[in-house]
């Protein structure tokens, strides 16, 4: 919708990552505690590799904030990579001198992996299809974007969008739903959305948990990897964001689109998502109970994850994300020579997580939050918070009332229910 646009920056062993987000009104309150907490959460998760061990990551506001409050202009975080120091040489910006070409040579030749090219292109991987595209012969000018370390500084921008929702009310909140084919069990989900955070796999429930732990130390011993399934839930949001009036401005698009962006993502279902088709329609639809005498409109369950139409409908918004397994096997598969063309038996390693589910679900958060925050400035506008604020209390009172019967189709014209055996309206 474009209200609210953001651009990262950086490369995994580069100097540092970088977020631009343009769009956020005045008055905000924001601080790097606030976005370090969001970081330290994308860190976290049983089965991630060495380099979060060394990466710390904390943003810094480098502009757009002022006093604790945003200014309305564009912010830009930066996250340093701790990593860089090891990579200097290898990841240099300035041209290589002579000197310098001959030391990287000469580590590449003493066994030093960073410091040779790489053409063996993992399956699974951006490599062989990106070394095309820009005509490189080293992967490594490929990996260092395509590596999701990228998603470090959306998770950044995210807390950004997080903090602006709150100001409305709105939580948004993953947990990890499966891993290797072992799902949570929502009658067995006992821990507090505290605990389940605390927990290794951030997962609510605590014998799946070890049952999905399980399964990562499975793919460990075998020096292979495992995918699953995060579940990103966004409550408070208000009805009505998004449209049906255009593809492009359907939330659920929007969302699905956002979510299908994280790198590793190969599927999204909104709400039942595809068990849907599995049912008949008085199984799926949400029967709607009518309005609160608070003004609320409740419906007496949630298949449709909050989406109706392409537009909030006021239930918790539900997305889950189909994390593939990781592509870089400590047991590689075969695969190809970039150069020579010829089948090689080992595809590249580098080190590298064996499953990223509950990371990825923080990244899936972010990417929610941001689509929520654009699509709430779309909707309500405001160049400070105040005014989106009075805004959307406006519009909160008035969907809280009986409708006044101006609009096309409205109270006055209601039929009172529907025709046996009249055409679809497709
Ligand atoms: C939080 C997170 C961490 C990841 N860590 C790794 C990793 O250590 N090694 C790896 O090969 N892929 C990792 N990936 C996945 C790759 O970035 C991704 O598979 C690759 O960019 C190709 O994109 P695609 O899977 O969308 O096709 C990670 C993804 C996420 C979201």
């Amino acid at each position: 919708m474009g209200s609210l646009r953001f651009l990262t920056a950086g490369e995994s062993h580069g100097q540092a990552l970088g977020v631009t987000l343009e769009g956020v009104p005045a008055g905000l309150a924001l601080t790097a505690d606030r976005v370090a907490v969001d970081l330290a959460r994308r860190q976290r998760g049983y089965g991630r590799g060495a380099r979060q061990a060394i990466e710390k990551d904390r943003a810094e506001i480098v502009s757009g904030v002022r006093h604790g409050l945003t200014l309305g202009s564009p912010i830009l975080l930066l996250v340093r990579n701790r990593d860089w120091e090891n990579w200097t040489r290898v990841m240099q910006v300035e041209p290589l001198s002579e000197e310098e070409a001959a030391e990287l040579a000469a580590l590449a030749a003493e066994g030093t992996t960073r410091a040779a090219p790489i053409t063996r292109v993992r399956p699974g991987h951006a490599d062989l299809a990106g070394a095309l595209k820009y005509g490189f012969n080293d992967v490594r000018n490929v990996l260092e974007r395509a590596s999701a370390r990228e998603t470090t500084a959306r998770v950044a921008a995210g807390a950004v969008a997080r903090a602006f929702l709150a100001e409305f009310g709105v939580e948004i909140w993953s947990f990890t739903a499966e891993v290797g084919g072992d799902a949570v069990d929502p009658g067995n989900c006992s821990r507090t959305r505290e605990e389940a955070d605390a927990s290794p796999l951030r997962c609510p429930d605590p014998d799946a948990e070890e049952r999905m732990i399980a399964r990562i130390d499975e793919a460990r011993s075998n020096g292979d990897t495992v995918g699953g399934v995060f579940e990103v839930v966004a409550r408070g949001v208000p009805i009505g964001l998004g449209s049906y009036v255009h593809w492009d401005r359907r939330l659920d698009a929007a969302l699905a689109a956002a979510i299908m962006s994280i790198n590793i993502v190969k599927g999204v279902e909104l709400g039942l998502g595809f068990e849907q088709t599995r049912r008949f329609g008085s199984a799926v639809h949400d029967v709607i109970e009518g309005r609160t005498d608070d003004g609320r409109w409740v419906h007496r369950s949630n298949n449709a994850g909050g989406l109706t139409g392409g537009i909030s409908n006021g239930e918790p918004i539900v997305v889950r994300g189909a994390v593939k397994p990781i592509s870089t096997l400590a047991r590689p598969l075969p695969s190809a020579d970039l150069v020579s063309g010829r089948p090689v038996e080992k595809a590249h390693y580098e080190r590298s997580d064996i499953s990223v589910v509950p990371a990825a679900g923080v990244v899936g958060e972010a990417m929610v939050a941001l689509v929520l925050a654009d699509a709430v400035l779309h909707k309500f506008g405001g160049d400070s918070i105040d005014e989106t604020r009075d805004n959307l209390e406006r519009y909160r009172a008035r969907i809280a009332r009986a409708p006044e019967a101006s609009v096309p189709g409205g109270a006055e014209a209601d039929s009172g229910g529907a025709e046996a055996g009249s055409g679809g309206d497709d």
